[in-house]
């Protein structure tokens, strides 16, 4: 079952999408409010032909006199459909459903995934914009009005830094057990919540280290009873691989991967997905997802040839390049994300891109 949103009275029905036909634009009725909005399946999903269960709701159009027509045309003029369709996918069970964008006032609405999206940003080399992409892709979402929940396991604890806060706890103090996830969780800003990092870290990786059973559950187990409260649970990881790393990679269902466009990014990348597939033999529900290149200079050719060979290499994973600029640098002295800082920069529009890419909804922040 997915989640759709009618816009208007904002009510959450459980809809049976696998009975929508793909790539459809289709008109479905809100049975609370009786409001009608269209919504068009990605072309993901695979077009079925059984007819929709009664239970359904909202009801999607058919010939009868309760909808309009199951296909409308772009010339469609009726005020009520005018608005945006709901863009919806099956592809996997993590993408949301959100509420369309053009709302305003009274109506406008918080975004809701329909399940949590659990995301590390991870590569074990150091320097690629690991932190400054998880900083900025979860202040992006949470200015989107996703729930984010960004965690730190860095003991460099960059991310507070970033944003410019000071936590006194953070992820070892729930890791320890010392505090709840609520005690040792900080709002950064409205929507974004942090679990800082920081050099304390250190002892937890012994703690768990020296444990002989569940290990790599350490982490999974301090967050079931408080992730689900999110839309997003993004995670910043520390160069290299760890104990720590591991337990991210149990614990996540999607990896983004941060390949700065220098010189020869190729031999970390491919271990990286090494370790990664070695995860994967133990945990099938994790995935290498996108893969973003960073610091991508225009004006010279040696980071477009790079591009280009990751492109060839990587065709199914790779991301628009978020472009070099030196606001991303400047930034964390003032304790600001690169929406605060340099809002119209063109790395500010790159992250943009890169959060439309992964809420799939091309409306958002535009
Ligand atoms: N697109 C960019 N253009 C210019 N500078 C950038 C860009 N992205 C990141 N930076 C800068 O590069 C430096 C390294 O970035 P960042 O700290 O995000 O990397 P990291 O992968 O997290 O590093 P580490 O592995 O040490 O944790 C920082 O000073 C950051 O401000
Ligand atoms: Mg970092």
């Amino acid at each position: 079952m997915t989640v759709i949103v009618c816009p208007k009275c904002a009510k959450q029905h459980q809809v049976n999408i696998a009975n929508i036909p793909a790539g459809k634009r289709i008109v479905a009725r809100c049975k609370s409010c009786d409001h009608r909005f269209p919504i068009v399946m990605n072309l993901l999903t695979q077009p079925a032909t059984a007819p929709l269960s009664d239970s359904i709701e909202p009801q999607i159009a058919t010939e009868s006199p309760a909808f309009t027509s199951a296909v409308t045309s772009s010339s469609d003029t009726s005020s009520d459909l005018s608005q945006k369709p709901l863009i919806v996918s099956d592809s996997s069970q993590q993408q949301g459903i959100v509420a369309p964008n053009n709302l305003k006032g009274d109506e406008l609405l918080g975004k809701k995934t329909a399940f949590t999206r659990r995301i590390s940003v991870s590569l074990s080399k150091g320097g690629v914009g690991k932190t400054t992409t998880s900083v900025n892709l979860s202040a992006g979402l949470a200015l989107a009005g996703f729930k984010v929940l960004l965690i730190d396991t860095d003991t460099q604890g960059q991310s507070a830094y970033n944003l410019g806060k000071k936590p006194n706890a953070g992820l070892t103090e729930l890791l320890t057990g010392e505090l709840s996830a609520k005690e040792a969780t900080i709002e950064a800003r409205k929507n974004l919540w942090l679990l800082s990092g920081g050099r304390s870290l250190a002892g937890v990786k012994r703690i768990i280290d020296k444990k002989t059973i569940g290990q790599e559950w350490t982490l999974s187990e301090a967050l079931t009873e408080v992730d689900q409260q999110y839309d997003y649970v993004i995670i910043d990881t520390s160069p290299g691989w760890d104990s720590l790393t591991i337990n991210v990679m149990f614990y996540v269902t999607e990896v983004l991967v941060p390949v700065a466009l220098e010189a020869m990014p190729y031999q970390g990348l491919t271990e990286f997905i090494k370790s990664l597939s070695s995860i994967h033999k133990y945990r099938k529900d994790v995935a290498l997802k996108y893969i973003v290149p960073t610091f991508m200079d225009t004006r010279v050719k040696h980071p477009q040839e790079i591009f280009k060979k990751l492109k060839q290499l990587y065709s199914e994973y790779i991301c628009k390049p978020i472009r070099y600029n030196e606001h991303f640098s400047e930034a964390p002295s003032y304790g600001k994300t690169i929406f605060e800082y340099a809002p119209g920069c063109n790395g500010a529009l790159d992250y943009k891109e890169l959060i439309r890419k992964v809420a799939q909804d091309e409306t958002l922040l535009l």
